[in-house]
């Protein structure tokens, strides 16, 4: 009989987390659920409703009574507060840039943490975020901690916003991918950390394809998954 387990994908920035965990997802037939998002759309509703990021205690009641739902399209995953479908605009520099300082406090986490359990409670999920392993999913059947070089994962960045239309300088992005590393590594609460029992994954010289197949061989040798 076919298990359904969790799997667990951390990693910094631009490692390529998104892009893997939803097409392995997709492989295993399982759902991809993007942890960053939810942080993205509490940092964008905190700055439409200008609280402060310092102020922990708004922030935790903002995300207690927003509604805030994740869907999956084969493009990626929607996601909508309140109803208003933010889903490309949580992906805009002024979001992703401002991420960190909202992430970091304790009440925030402890709420996520709680929601993301809630959403693998039944198994069958491929989480991706920066402590799924460690803190999130801790019993997860597989942890993946991928990796590359700030230089390779900011090259890609750059490539995506490109392929986009979007302006884009890869020194620069070089520099904000440097300091969101430095931010979620070195925070007190739940910082980006390869669990003990992880896997990690240097994707520097690989393909997508190459490392949602290596991925997936892996999950069917550690899980009994087929
Ligand atoms: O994976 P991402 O780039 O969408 O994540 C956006 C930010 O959210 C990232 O800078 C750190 C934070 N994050 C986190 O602290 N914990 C997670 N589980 C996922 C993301």
């Amino acid at each position: 009989m076919k298990s359904k387990v969790n799997i667990a994908i951390d990693g910094p920035a631009g490692a390529g987390k998104s892009t893997v965990a939803k097409k392995l997802a997709d492989k295993l037939s399982y759902v991809y659920i993007d942890t960053g998002a939810m942080y993205r759309a509490l940092t964008w509703k905190a700055q439409r409703e200008k609280v402060n990021y310092n102020d922990e205690e708004k922030l935790a009641e903002l995300l207690r009574r927003m509604d805030l739902k994740l869907s999956n399209s084969s493009a990626g995953t929607n996601i909508s507060v309140d109803a208003e479908d933010i889903t490309s605009e949580v992906r805009e520099p002024s979001v992703t840039n401002e991420v960190s300082y909202v992430a970091k406090h304790e009440a925030i986490r402890k709420q996520m943490v709680a929601k993301q359990q809630e959403l693998a409670a039944g198994g069958g999920t491929v989480m991706d975020g920066r402590d799924i392993g460690t803190a999130v999913l801790p019993d997860a059947a597989v942890k993946f901690f991928l990796n590359a070089t700030v230089d390779e994962r900011a090259s890609r960045r750059h490539q995506e916003q490109l392929v986009k239309g979007m302006e884009s300088d890869l020194k620069l992005l070089k520099e904000e991918i440097s300091l969101r590393d430095k931010l979620d590594s070195e925070r007190e609460f739940a910082p980006l950390k390869k669990a003990p029992d992880a896997m990690e994954v240097d994707t520097t010289s690989m393909s997508i394809e190459e490392v949602v197949n290596y991925l997936y061989d892996q999950v069917r040798k550690q899980a009994d998954v087929h």
